[in-house]
């Protein structure tokens, strides 16, 4: 996979471990959207929507998705972010159980997902829908024929921590209820069979692992068996069976397409359809195989280099149990991942004291790993994130 770092525009002193917070920029995406600023809509304005497809993107960044992710054709689109499609998929899972109320999901989850849920709950009330969020460790003990659908994510996003999703759909599937993923922190990084898993929906994102840039649309996946009889609730002509009939009584278009509500972002769509492009011909058990390979070695080093060992590790320590992701604590992580900043370093932080460090396999290397390891290390020992600049906050941390 080391080849495939050519591909990407990333500065050349920079060494990158947020890539599961914000992709980087593909020499790709570059080159499409300059394309489209100035040939598709600076040239071919309104015509571009046929003759340079634009219409028919999500439908076809959904395809390159659905490749990505265990799907067979017909089943993904590319759409709006995740939290209005967890939205419009939480509702669609209520009405494909009409006779169930409860839509469960756990504490750790990703605080969007849970807003999801909130917000449908406030919308339709207790009599329709119930929210409830219990302890990963306990969900077991919550599933009962109350349970219309469960939501959960496929990789903890702070702890890196891995859900089976094949058990838990299973779970799901033998109470009678539908079982609903968040893939942001798999998509693109880890083999995600949806199909064989027999998952009802999943979500994830563009921004992430898929490099599609900053508020890249999200994916939607629903599984073939639901076609025909979904019914999602955010109406819209994209999503009609005829947007440009110009009717003026909804209907749903077939399978995923009926998840769309207004028109795509084309400049966002295009970056993430080419951006998707890089993926073609990688085997995504290799890229695992890579992101596991980085990340083991990153804690080889927090073992060798005494000054890194302040650092305590909040992910499973077994490969097996993470995703391509390591969290650790520090109570100065917040200092520490600006500070590292500083030195061309990037971590993520997530309050109250972690610290995240994304292994992207398509564009970090070994070396890139024993550098941030080694800088880490000199930061610690040195204590220099008690400078002052370090510790002023940003809105976004
Ligand atoms: C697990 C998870 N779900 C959802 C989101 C947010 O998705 P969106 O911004 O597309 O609504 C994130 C963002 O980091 C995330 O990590």
């Amino acid at each position: 996979l080391a080849g495939l770092r050519a591909a990407f525009d990333l500065p050349t002193k920079l060494i990158y471990l947020n890539g599961n917070s914000l992709g980087p920029l593909t020499k790709a995406a570059r080159a499409r959207v300059e394309e489209v600023l100035r040939l598709q809509w600076g040239e071919g304005l309104v015509s571009s929507w046929n003759r340079h497809q634009w219409i028919e993107l999500p439908r076809s960044c959904g395809e390159k998705v659905a490749a990505l992710i265990g799907a067979a054709p017909g089943q993904v689109i590319c759409c709006d972010s995740i939290s209005i499609n967890l939205f419009k998929v939480l509702a669609a899972s209520l009405q494909l159980r009409p006779e169930r109320d409860l839509i469960l999901s756990t504490t750790d989850n990703f605080p969007t997902d849970l807003y999801a849920g909130q917000g449908l709950n406030q919308l339709l009330g207790e009599g329709r829908c119930r929210f409830e969020v219990v302890e990963s460790t306990e969900l077991l003990d919550h599933l009962d024929d109350s349970v219309a659908a469960i939501m959960l994510s496929h990789v903890d996003y702070r702890s890196g921590r891995l859900a089976d999703i094949g058990a838990w759909t299973r779970q799901a599937h033998e109470i009678g209820a539908l079982a609903i993923w968040d893939l942001a922190h798999s998509a693109g990084v880890l083999p995600v069979q949806l199909d064989r898993w027999q998952v009802d929906f999943a979500v994830g994102c563009g921004y992430k692992y898929l490099n599609g840039g900053p508020g890249a649309p999200a994916f939607v996946y629903c599984a073939r068996r639901h076609h025909g009889v979904l019914n999602q609730p955010l109406y819209g002509w994209m999503g009609h069976r005829a947007a440009f009939d110009f009717q003026p009584v909804y209907e749903p278009a077939h399978g995923p397409a009926s998840f769309q509500t207004g028109t795509p972002p084309i400049l966002s769509m295009a970056a993430l359809d080419a951006a998707l492009g890089l993926f073609e011909g990688v085997d995504m058990d290799a890229v695992a195989a890579k992101a596991r390979a980085l990340a083991e070695f990153f804690l080889q080093e927090v073992e060798a280099r005494v000054a890194l060992r302040d650092l305590r590790l909040e992910s499973p320590a077994d490969a097996d149990e993470r995703g391509a992701q390591l969290a650790f604590s520090h109570p100065e992580a917040y200092a520490i991942c600006r500070g590292m900043a500083a030195d061309s370093v990037i971590f993520d932080y997530r309050p109250p004291r972690i610290l995240r460090l994304g292994f992207s396999p398509l564009f970090l290397s070994f070396e890139d790993v024993a550098s941030a390891a080694s800088k880490l290390d000199k930061f610690l020992a040195q204590q220099t994130y008690r400078e002052a600049r370090f510790r002023r906050h940003q809105v976004v941390p």
